[in-house]
């Protein structure tokens, strides 16, 4: 698509391109694969996927356009702290299936102080698979993440600690051990997690990971980076999560996936400028069959798409991204 921009479009200043790019490249992705791409014009920012970063066990995408959606919540979000709104056409041409979405500066209007405060915390954001701090989360912080998924067009939907959170129990320990011993996820798994040694620049480090990934009271079975090869440096017990959580959206396609991603990191940000993080877990969801079984058993209101644990936490150690001079869309 060769469009002219609209005569009154803002061209993205060429001195903050990396800083969108770089800024964007924060956000989580499934087994930090990071398969976004982007191209910047003089009036607009592109997303693209990068389906050679596609896990296996993950065919149709979803998970991978999730992560692009991720990635777009932090473009807007970088996109604002520039004082402007962003102007975001998803899925613009149908004719290139790789391209996502489109951002462009619209109207000016000066960042506010929870967009400030979610920008400060996303070098500190992480996925957090060890033991949490004792303690529940902040007064009002649960509606506050509804909140952000509504206003994604996602639903947060909040597990109860009794029957409901058995139920989802059940289903997870039931099918994350089968899906961790698939040949797609160990491969995955395999091809994604680095030893301690490793300097790369995307993957789940062994500083990330446990060297254990089975049940602890009150936390629901992890997804198995380390494969019984005992590279994991996290510790595998301690005080559990204070709140399950699963993020649903109103049907299951492409958009839906996008919206999905957006959601997790705006919550996932808010959440951590709290010092609150997560733990996710999508290894049952990648199942079609799971995903409408925890819908139907749980009587959850829309598609889920990731669930996440959330708990208080005064550490962090962030994972690596790739530089934007490497998510070039040629
Ligand atoms: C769509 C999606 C699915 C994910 N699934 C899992 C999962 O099943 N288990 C897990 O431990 N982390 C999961 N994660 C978290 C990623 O592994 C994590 O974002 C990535 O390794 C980068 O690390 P960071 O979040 O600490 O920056 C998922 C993230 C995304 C966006």
């Amino acid at each position: 698509m060769n469009e002219e921009p609209p005569q009154q479009a803002v061209p993205i200043p060429a001195d903050q391109v990396d800083f969108l790019i770089a800024t964007a490249a924060r956000a989580p992705s499934v087994h930090n694969t990071q398969p976004w791409r982007f191209r910047a014009t003089e009036h607009a920012v592109e997303l693209y996927a990068d389906p050679s970063r596609k896990l296996q066990a993950d065919p149709i995408g979803r998970e991978m356009l999730i992560s692009c959606g991720a990635a777009l919540f932090g473009l807007r979000l970088a996109v604002r702290s520039l004082g402007y709104l962003p102007v975001v056409e998803l899925l613009p041409d149908r004719d290139q299936l790789r391209l996502l979405a489109r951002v462009t500066l619209g109207a000016s209007e000066p960042m506010t102080i929870p967009e400030r405060r979610m920008l400060e915390a996303l070098p500190h954001r992480h996925t957090h698979r060890g033991p949490f701090t004792p303690g529940s989360l902040p007064d009002g912080l649960l509606v506050g993440l509804q909140h952000d998924a509504l206003a994604e067009g996602a639903t947060l939907a909040v597990i109860s600690p009794g029957a409901a959170y058995q139920k989802l129990a059940d289903i997870v320990g039931a099918t994350s051990g089968r899906q961790n011993l698939g040949p797609a996820a160990q491969a995955d798994a395999r091809r994604w997690s680095r030893n301690p040694a490793d300097s790369a620049y995307d993957g789940v480090p062994a500083h990330a990971f446990p060297p254990r990934a089975g049940p602890q009271p009150g936390r629901l079975p992890q997804r198995d980076f380390d494969l019984g090869r005992g590279l994991g440096l996290l510790p595998v017990e301690g005080p559990p999560p204070a709140a399950t959580t699963v993020l649903l959206t109103p049907a299951d396609h492409r958009a839906d996936w996008l919206r999905a991603g957006q959601a997790l990191h705006r919550l996932l940000a808010h959440a951590a400028s709290k010092w609150v993080f997560a733990s996710l877990y999508t290894q049952p969801l990648e199942a079609a069959e799971i995903r409408a079984l925890i819908k139907d058993r749980l009587a959850l209101p829309g598609s889920p798409q990731i669930v996440l644990q959330l708990g208080l936490a005064r550490t962090t150690q962030a994972t690596a991204r790739r530089p934007p001079t490497d998510l070039a869309e040629p």
